[in-house]
């Protein structure tokens, strides 16, 4: 694919004017494509001829820029979510349904949008939320991700499902990255995979509890996605289940969830992981207090309330609406990270007046990669700062502690 795209990277990083090389994509080269998938008309008004030099201004841009650039199959896979994607939809919605009663009259001529999680410092508080196989995306795959996460002073969580290995990725990070777990059936595979990830430099442990087998995401199904030759689940190549296969109909990664993930797994494997290392452990899609308190009574260090990005059970609750009962019942006793439809900087003001300390993003760094690798994504978690930071200062808050409550109207019904 040559796709010749310039924009400018407002960043302090990097002012120069970035032309991109043309991209490698393995999924085209695996599927014998040579531009956007041709079954895919321009959708989006900035393709439609215009102006297609003018850079993304914000992170829906970035999807509609995405939409036109990936193969179809890809798309369908990172956009989609389970069954009618309500939740997935709900996600957003719930944001609209709370609107900003912003403070006047306060000196907001310094924001500092620069907090903690789990005693490491970020520069905002955004993460990048684990998500499989970024070799679809851009040829440099997690490099670039990790990269950008660097750059943008924050962490990145790595996939069990990366397309790259964890020694890698880590060796190529400027900053801190945590590994998300998915526990195989294989305890010994699930066992090797911690000790790499202590051994490489991992700082955390994600453990994902909302995947017992795969939510239906209809699209994969319908396209039988799979990985295509010269990728493979990078981490896991060693025990023998690197490949993501075409079954004969079905997902692929579906069939590979159920025949490979642990759907035992449950509260007292806690203590085996726990006894595993002594690196601290978050809980990933958790939506109900009860879980979380009972979390937080076994020691998890963090909580990461998430419905998966709608991708799970369809008409699960959206993870806004999760957050204030959870927020409620741990009191402040465990880190709490949210995500899903975090896409504008409001919306991450709204997650911390809640109750976060934190966000992840999850969908629009896939975006960011297909539109510009590396910088593409550097610049997604650029525009979600300069938009919080703005959000802050019209919202007469400067500060992450001054995030509170009383921000927040709920629109009624
Ligand atoms: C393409 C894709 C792959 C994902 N892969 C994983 C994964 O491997 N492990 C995991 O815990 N969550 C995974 N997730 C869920 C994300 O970590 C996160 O919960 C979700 O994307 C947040 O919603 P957002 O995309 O609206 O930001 C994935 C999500 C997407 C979209």
């Amino acid at each position: 694919m040559f796709e010749r795209i310039s924009h400018k990277i407002r960043s302090g990083l990097s002012q120069a004017k970035l032309r991109l090389e043309p991209r490698a994509s393995p999924t085209l080269a695996a599927v014998g494509g040579g531009g956007p998938n041709p079954g895919v008309v321009c959708r989006s008004s900035m393709a439609q001829g215009e102006d297609r030099d003018q850079a993304p201004l914000s992170l829906p841009d970035y999807e509609a820029r995405a939409r036109e650039l990936l193969e179809r199959a890809t798309f369908d896979y990172y956009a989609s979510g389970a069954d009618d994607e309500l939740s997935l939809a709900d996600n957003r919605a719930a944001y609209a349904r709370r609107r900003l009663a912003y403070r006047v009259l306060v000196d907001v001529s310094r924001i500092d949008c620069a907090t903690k999680v789990l005693d490491t410092e970020i520069a905002a508080p955004v993460l990048v939320a684990p998500t499989a196989f970024h070799r679809l995306a851009t040829a440099e795959g997690e490099l670039a991700t990790v990269r950008a996460a660097g750059a943008a002073g924050t962490i990145m969580i790595l996939s069990s499902l990366s397309t790259t290995a964890v020694e890698d990725v880590v060796a190529a990070a400027s900053g801190p990255v945590w590994f998300q777990l998915y526990v195989y059936r294989d305890r010994k595979a699930t066992e090797g995979l911690v000790r790499r990830a202590e051994a490489a430099g991992c700082e955390a442990l994600v453990l994902t509890v909302d995947a017992p087998r795969l939510g239906t995401r209809e699209r994969d199904v319908r396209n039988r996605f799979h990985l295509p030759e010269g990728l493979s689940v990078a981490n896991l190549l060693p025990a023998g289940y690197g490949a993501v296969a075409q079954p004969p109909a079905d997902s692929g990664l579906a069939a590979y969830f159920a025949e490979l993930i642990d759907p035992s797994l449950s509260w007292v494997d806690f203590a085996w992981l726990r006894g595993l290392t002594e690196l601290p452990i978050l809980l990933k899609g958790v939506v109900r207090a009860d879980d979380a308190q009972r979390a937080a009574q076994l020691g998890v260090d963090g909580i990461i309330v998430s419905n998966h990005g709608g991708r799970q059970l369809d008409t699960a609750v959206s993870t806004l609406d999760a957050l204030g009962p959870i927020a409620a019942a741990v009191e402040g006793r465990v880190e709490l990270i949210l995500d899903g439809g975090i896409r504008r900087g409001t919306d991450v003001i709204k997650a911390l007046a809640l109750g976060a300390n934190a966000v992840c993003v999850g969908r629009p760094i896939l975006w960011g990669l297909a539109e510009g690798g590396e910088a593409g994504a550097a610049r997604v978690l650029e525009i979600l700062r300069e938009e919080l930071e703005l959000g802050m200062t019209l919202c007469g808050a400067p500060t992450i502690e001054s995030l509170s409550r009383d921000l927040i109207v709920e629109l009624p019904g």
